[in-house]
């Protein structure tokens, strides 16, 4: 899941092309490169570790003339983040270079064949085969469009490609097959990317490329085609989001203002989709016939989505009394899964790009099963897949740990359920009663990160613990895996979440002086049962910090520290519980002097099985 980005016209320079795939350093920073098309020649770069604060101006890019460019930032997938490995990629004579984001499943037979035919291979990666295969057909393919074609003909995998030719530095030539690309359109000047932000500093018209489908950009505009040649027709959109959104805005990490955004995700989440009068909500993009014939619900997702999906499975257990299943996106698509008529298959993905899901949505419909997608990025794949859906309004997520969009998947999983169960026999008041706890939720998130200073205080005194446990029961226990993620993914401490029932069948032995739980307790139905392992914990002497509800003293009394939530209905008490587990997370991770935007061997967006 690397970053693709490329410029052809007025002002195509280094620096537009630095700046463009620092905005896609999210998706894998462990090497980068930048071609540019000046003076009639293919300029390459190719460095490993961060772009960070790298300026365009130290680069030997040449500078003046430049036609067009592209640039990449890499998460490897074969072969070790080194210069060699980095992209862009070229061919034999330097004259085509470029970049891939994906796997070509079939790169060693066509390696060795290239090979056979004289082409000398200077990485380990899959990607290099590509402009070897262009070349080798350019010697018998009329143009370089038609070799370009022919190339991706004799590839299988995943890609999102952009490719340059020096015999043409006016053009960049860019295909799609599993892998997202997305073009920007300006007056004077065409770009292509792997998602909107880097487009949005210079265009908020784009067209989303399906699968199969290919496209030559100039300055001028750019024509779309299949892989068959046929012409295609692409409906310009509009990105939703501006600049703002996608800088720091002030904080030192995008994680800590993400997770301080939470009050308004919230309610953007939720916002114009309650109806009070019916006591239900209203989800336009999902029409309602498809929701009455539900008989059962299989939730697909992978990592946080995940989790949000477990508690899904409770909400729309409970207050629709629809049946649910929760599955990997990877277990779905292999497991070959019994999917009985009646049954919606809702896909959550905050990026809906990840390869899983996106395969899982795949299997779903040739099995016949409707579908939607829970989404974050708007004219995501997973989204254009389903086709229908529900957006969670989340705002651009650049912190590869998610946070905002988990709580956001949260309500709007409470706002389905809810519309399931009005149309399901659950009562006006009650309905209500989870309506009005979600318009309160903003308020009380905005309370519980006011308490952020105490919180990493207790976090401080923690950072230099090498094992944690996370407990919890019903809604807190897919919250424990929650916040045990979030601990592992930017802090790189092992953590495990557990159900708390489960502790005695195992993990209690694990318990000690140097392994740390967090008990999760803020359910009223359960606490009781909490407070008992919370007994059997401090019993074996291990150390305990809890999450409870406000006054809780009992639960204080056995809890070295103790973090009080605001008072909720049991099933949205995850969406505030897991906020403290967030910022406990950031300060430990910060503490322990990890970059908490950028987690060593993560990406924001895993679009590679
Ligand atoms: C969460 O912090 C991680 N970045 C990761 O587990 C993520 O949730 C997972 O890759 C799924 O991503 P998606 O929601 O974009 O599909």
């Amino acid at each position: 899941m690397c970053g693709i980005f490329g410029y052809v016209g007025a002002g195509a320079n280094p620096e537009v092309l630095i700046e463009g795939i620092k905005r896609l350093e999210y998706r894998g920073y462990d090497s980068w490169g930048v071609c540019v098309a000046c003076d009639d020649q293919l300029t390459m770069l190719r460095r490993v570790g961060r772009i960070g604060g790298v300026d365009a101006a130290d680069l030997d890019l040449g500078g003046k003339g430049c036609l067009s460019g592209i640039a990449h930032t890499r998460w490897a997938t074969h072969g070790a983040p080194t210069e060699a490995n980095a992209h862009p990629h070229a061919d034999c004579t330097g004259k085509i270079a470029l970049i891939h984001n994906g796997i070509i499943e079939n790169y060693g037979s066509l390696r060795e064949k290239l090979r056979a035919q004289g082409h000398r291979f200077r990485s380990e990666t899959d990607t290099e085969v590509i402009p070897h295969l262009i070349e080798e057909l350019l010697k018998s393919e009329p143009s370089f469009d038609a070799a370009f074609q022919g190339a991706l003909r004799l590839l299988v995998g995943a890609y999102g490609i952009a490719a340059m030719w020096a015999e043409d530095p006016g053009a960049i030539y860019v295909a799609r097959h599993g892998s997202p690309i997305v073009l920007g359109l300006g007056k004077d000047r065409t770009l292509v990317a792997s998602d909107p932000a880097p487009l949005v500093a210079h265009t908020r018209e784009v067209i989303y490329l399906d699968d199969g489908e290919l496209a030559i950009l100039h300055c001028d505009g750019f024509e779309t085609r299949t892989l068959e040649g046929a012409s295609v027709n692409k409906r310009v959109q509009q990105i939703a989001f501006g600049l703002p959104d996608i800088e720091r805005g002030g904080f030192p990490h995008f994680m800590l203002k993400e997770i301080s955004e939470q009050p308004e995700s919230i309610h953007n989440a939720y916002r114009g989709r309650i109806v009070r009068a019916e006591g239900t909500a209203k989800l336009g993009g999902v029409d309602e016939a498809l929701l009455r014939k539900v008989q059962r619900c299989h939730i697909v997702a992978c990592g946080t989505s995940w989790n949000a999906g477990l508690i899904g499975k409770y909400l729309l257990e409970n207050l629709a009394r629809v049946p649910t299943q929760v599955s990997y996106g990877a277990e779905f698509r292999y497991s070959h899964p019994v999917i009985e008529a009646g049954t919606l298959v809702i896909a959550i993905s905050q990026s809906g790009e990840t390869a899983d899901t996106l395969a899982a949505v795949r299997e779903a419909k040739i099995v016949g099963a409707d579908t939607i997608g829970v989404c974050n990025v708007v004219g995501s794949t997973i989204a254009r897949e389903c086709g229908k859906g529900i957006y969670i309004h989340a705002g651009p997520e650049i912190g590869v740990a998610s946070t905002k969009a988990f709580t956001s998947q949260l309500v709007v999983l409470s706002l389905l359920a809810v519309h399931l169960g009005r149309m399901r026999g659950l009562s006006l008041r009650a309905g209500l009663l989870y309506l009005d706890a979600l318009e309160r939720l903003p308020e009380q998130a905005s309370q519980l990160l006011a308490d952020r200073e105490r919180i990493a205080e207790i976090a401080r005194q923690y950072a230099r613990c090498e094992n944690f446990l996370y407990v919890g029961r019903l809604y807190e226990y897919p919250a424990a895996l929650e916040g045990a993620l979030k601990l592992k993914e930017i802090s790189y401490i092992h953590a495990e979440g557990v159900q708390a029932a489960e502790m005695k069948h195992g993990p209690i032995a694990l318990i000690s002086p140097e392994v740390p739980t967090v008990v999760l307790a803020a359910q009223e139905e359960i606490r009781d049962k909490m407070v008992g392992n919370a007994h059997e914990i401090r019993a074996r002497g291990g150390r305990i910090i809890a999450v409870t509800q406000e006054g809780d003293r009992e639960m204080e009394g056995l809890a070295e520290h103790t973090i009080h939530i605001p008072k909720t209905l049991d099933p949205l008490v995850p969406v505030l519980g897991v906020i403290p587990l967030q910022l406990f997370a950031y300060s430990v991770a910060i503490e322990r002097g990890c970059d908490v935007d950028k987690p060593r061997n993560l990406a924001k967006s895993v679009t590679v099985e």
